[in-house]
């Protein structure tokens, strides 16, 4: 029996769902445990590509268990398409995909108040993804929100929605000066009455059940969203999400215990990517900035609408801040393929703030502005690595890379990847 979260060690996007797809075999079942359809997980099988913004990354293999634990805020309506979507594709998650009963509900106004807080922040936006998520996230903690269990319920459902529309209704006109008709509350209403009904064939205690399935010995991966630098307590606050990707939050996410964790496997990749505004060390704004973007693809969600994301050179720094986070014991570096036609690449070892040289990433934010990287140049490979499948046939030169990254986040690098598919990657 074993249990292991994967979590990223940089702003997200690191490859999470292609990792958690291809330990999945492996396993018996994924949950997730924070973040909710902030999330975008890419999964790369044969022809298709799969974005799963709330399902777990595992969710692929008919014969796994997925779970969403009480940790994760839930949007229905993206749920249902996720579902469907997989449906049209002969993929049947009936019976085997559970929502825990106090998983929190996004509703329509979070997306409008998310929207709202980024017109208003002007030069201080944030960029969220507008998903509703840090509404959600506050109307939970200030413990106005609805969860699963109020939406399961129909009988009482109605007063609830009711009671909670209007007093949104009123916040929304008092605050920001926006009418929601009488219409829009209506159809709100109607709509998430309908979404706790399908809900119903979902529901389950994700903590008892877990605890059932650690003590029949089951395998479990715990796949985190985002990364330790979007945490909101660790991260680069404010530009931060607004949970804990981190670890430590699978306990609170799913009510699982400290004591039942195995391990935990950090993604990292090869050079490192922000979406959104707040610090990075890093960045390249250059000409290699957009060679990188380019080579890695970095668009969020589809190429055609989605944002692009800033990138620069591997901070190590970031990943073995990560790493002490997070208790990371073993590394999954991904898109090495990206710099394949990199001459030189340049990896950052440390910080120089002022005069003074920084090994650990500064936990004052007044200083992060003022970090400058200090590099270390290696020698780029110039060559195809898509196919190689051992990590004895990788360049001399990737190998040596690789082995300048391990000493510099001290921790080892156990799998590389070399491109999206199941199949392109080396265990090493
Ligand atoms: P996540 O949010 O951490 O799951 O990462 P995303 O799915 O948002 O972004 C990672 C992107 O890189 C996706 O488009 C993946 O298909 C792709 N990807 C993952 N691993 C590799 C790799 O090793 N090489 C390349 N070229 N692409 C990869
Ligand atoms: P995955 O799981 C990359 C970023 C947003 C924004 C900040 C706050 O795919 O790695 P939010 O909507 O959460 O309030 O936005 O966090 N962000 C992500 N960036 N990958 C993600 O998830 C992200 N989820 C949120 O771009 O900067
Ligand atoms: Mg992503």
């Amino acid at each position: 029996m074993s249990t292991i979260v994967i979590v990223g060690t940089q702003w997200g996007d690191e490859g999470k769902g292609k990792v958690t797809d291809l330990f999945s075999e492996n396993y018996d079942i994924i949950a997730r445990y924070q973040g909710g359809s902030n999330a975008g997980h890419t999964v790369v099988l044969d022809n298709d590509s799969f974005i799963f913004r709330l399902l777990p990354s595992g969710v692929l293999y008919e014969d796994k268990v997925c779970v969403i634990g009480n940790g994760v805020v839930l949007d229905p309506e993206v749920l249902f398409q996720e579902i469907e979507n997989l449906q049209k594709h002969g993929i049947d998650v009936s019976k085997r995909l559970f929502v825990d009963y106090k998983t929190h509900i996004i509703f329509p106004y979070h997306k409008i108040i998310d929207e709202i807080l980024e017109e208003n922040k002007n030069s201080r936006k944030i960029g969220t993804t507008k998903s509703g998520n840090g509404p959600a996230y506050a109307d939970k903690f200030s413990r106005t929100g609805l969860r699963v269990c109020d939406l399961i319920h129909s009988e009482s459902l109605a007063p609830k929605l009711d009671f909670l529309l209007e007093q949104k209704r009123d916040y929304l006109a008092k605050i920001y000066g926006i009418d929601l008709t009488a219409e829009q509350i209506k159809d709100i209403k109607d709509k998430y009455i309908h979404y706790g009904k399908k809900l119903k064939g979902f529901v389950m205690d994700v903590s008892l059940f877990l605890d059932e399935q650690i003590k029949n010995k089951k395998n479990i991966i715990f796949e985190g969203a985002q990364g330790a630098m979007l945490d909101v307590d660790h991260g680069t606050y404010p530009y931060v999400t607004s949970s804990n990707p981190i670890a430590g939050s699978v306990c609170i996410g799913c009510g699982v215990s400290p004591m039942h964790i195995d391990k935990v496997v950090g993604i990292a990749k090869a050079y490192a990517t922000r979406v959104g505004e707040g610090p990075f060390p890093t960045e390249l704004k250059d000409s290699l900035g957009q060679k990188l973007r380019e080579q890695g693809n970095e668009y969020e969600y589809e190429p055609e609408t989605g944002r692009p994301r800033r990138c620069g050179w591997f901070d190590a720094v970031v990943v073995k801040y990560a790493n002490r986070l997070n208790g990371i014991k073993e590394i999954v570096l991904t898109k090495l393929d990206v710099l394949n036609s990199f001459e030189k690449i340049k990896l950052c070892r440390k910080y120089k703030i002022g005069n003074k040289i920084y090994r650990n990433f500064p936990a004052d934010s007044e200083l992060i502005n003022l970090i400058e990287p200090v590099y270390e140049e290696v020698e780029g490979w110039e060559e195809d690595l898509g196919n190689v499948q051992h990590f004895q046939d990788l360049p001399d030169k990737a190998k040596k890379f690789i082995q300048k990254i391990e000493d510099a986040i001290e921790c080892e690098i156990s799998v590389i990847s070399v491109g999206p598919e199941r199949t392109q990657t080396i265990f090493k």
